[in-house]
């Protein structure tokens, strides 16, 4: 089989372990005779993924008691509406931390919905950096959205410290499970699954279960957060097959010694490349400035479009897949989410480093 070094932005790499237990497993589910897919959602084979899934979650991201874990489907999109319809209220005002291409969606799809505000944007600078946040009322907002990781932009927040609110909700779609993160400081955390998690098709919604006490209890019912807590994610039949998947995900992160090991290697995965940038005279520029820079999505330039062009091709003839930019933004980025290994990225720097040494002068 070719060797390719998978550094797709999403749906991305999924450990290779994985897809072979879940090919092992594929016609002959635990000895059942039949694949984890044509099991019935209720039965209790597939009842024991279910949950599994949802206590290794808890466990590996230290979520305590107080919290739900959801899964649910509608992809990160579908949690844009579905915040705003379940906790704005009219005359409620939601405080938006605009970080992205993705913040903006966040916003503009709640702006649908009930009153919103920019508390701060980093829109003027490109989105190339992280901005500092301004003091705010807490009381002034319902809640407040931050994204935790901007995966066309390649920044990320290196911690929360400075984000204080109540409500806090988090979009970590794309750096959920890739380091530690203090679940208490928010009240709700979602994550579509297809960078770190899994597969496409499942959404991961971790909510703290006292505010469903606020929630609108008029909404269609597959739309209300009350429905997925009280029936266990279970109301209508879920992506059985993608949470199988994040259920060996989950396995796989706590066999290589959970998230204390997850981060250290991601730190050192990205620092490979970012390396390259660095040391490269400005042949490769960074996008994000060096305190904002996200380890998960690692986007750079070069010095025109005829070198970028050349740049993606040769990389794509040596096996290296998914280092275009995302088409809004254009350039290269490189996506180093938990699964892609360490050997893809010192072979992905090898290979920036050769391709200065050729075309940097
Ligand atoms: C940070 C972030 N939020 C939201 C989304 C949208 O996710 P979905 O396609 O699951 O709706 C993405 C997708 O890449 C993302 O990176």
């Amino acid at each position: 089989m070719k060797q390719v070094f998978n550094f797709n932005a999403g749906p991305a790499a999924l450990p290779k372990e994985v897809l072979q237990q879940a090919q092992q497993e594929m016609l002959n589910f635990k000895d059942s005779g039949i694949s984890v897919m044509e099991h019935s959602h209720r039965g209790k084979l597939y009842e024991s993924v279910h949950e599994e899934a949802k206590t290794l979650l808890k466990e590996l991201l230290s979520i305590p008691d107080s919290y739900e874990v959801l899964f649910l489907q509608g992809g990160a999109s579908l949690q844009f509406a579905m915040l705003p319809m379940n906790f704005l209220k009219q005359g409620e005002l939601a405080g938006f931390i605009t970080t992205g291409a993705w913040s903006e969606k966040a916003r503009n799809e709640a702006a649908k919905i009930g009153a919103t505000e920019e508390i701060v944007s980093g829109k003027e600078q490109n989105y190339t950096t992280i901005p500092a946040l301004p003091s705010f009322a807490e009381d002034r907002y319902k809640y407040v959205h931050v994204t935790s990781n901007n995966t066309i932009f390649g920044t990320q927040w290196e911690n929360f410290n400075a984000i204080s609110h109540p409500f806090l909700i988090a979009d970590m779609s794309s750096d959920i499970l890739s380091r530690k993160i203090p679940v208490e400081k928010f009240g709700i955390i979602y994550a579509g699954a297809q960078k770190n998690l899994g597969p496409a098709g499942v959404t991961v919604v971790i909510l703290r279960k006292d505010l469903l006490q606020q929630a609108n209890k008029d909404l269609p019912a597959i739309l209300s957060y009350e429905t997925h807590v009280k029936n266990r994610s279970l109301y209508n039949t879920p992506p059985t097959f993608s949470i199988y998947l994040l259920h060996l995900v989950l396995q796989w992160v706590k066999s290589l010694g959970g998230l204390d090991a997850i981060e250290k290697k991601n730190e050192e995965k990205a620092a490979f490349i970012y390396e390259a940038i660095d040391h490269s005279n400005g042949f490769y520029s960074g996008h994000a400035t060096k305190d904002s820079r996200s380890l998960m999505n690692i986007t750079f330039t070069l010095p025109n479009e005829d070198l970028t062009k050349t740049f993606l091709a040769e990389a794509e003839q040596r096996g290296f897949i998914g280092l275009a930019g995302h088409r809004s933004v254009g350039g290269c980025r490189a996506s180093t989410y938990n699964a892609v290994p360490m050997e893809a990225c010192k072979a992905l720097r090898n290979f920036m480093d050769e391709f200065y040494l050729n075309y940097g002068n």
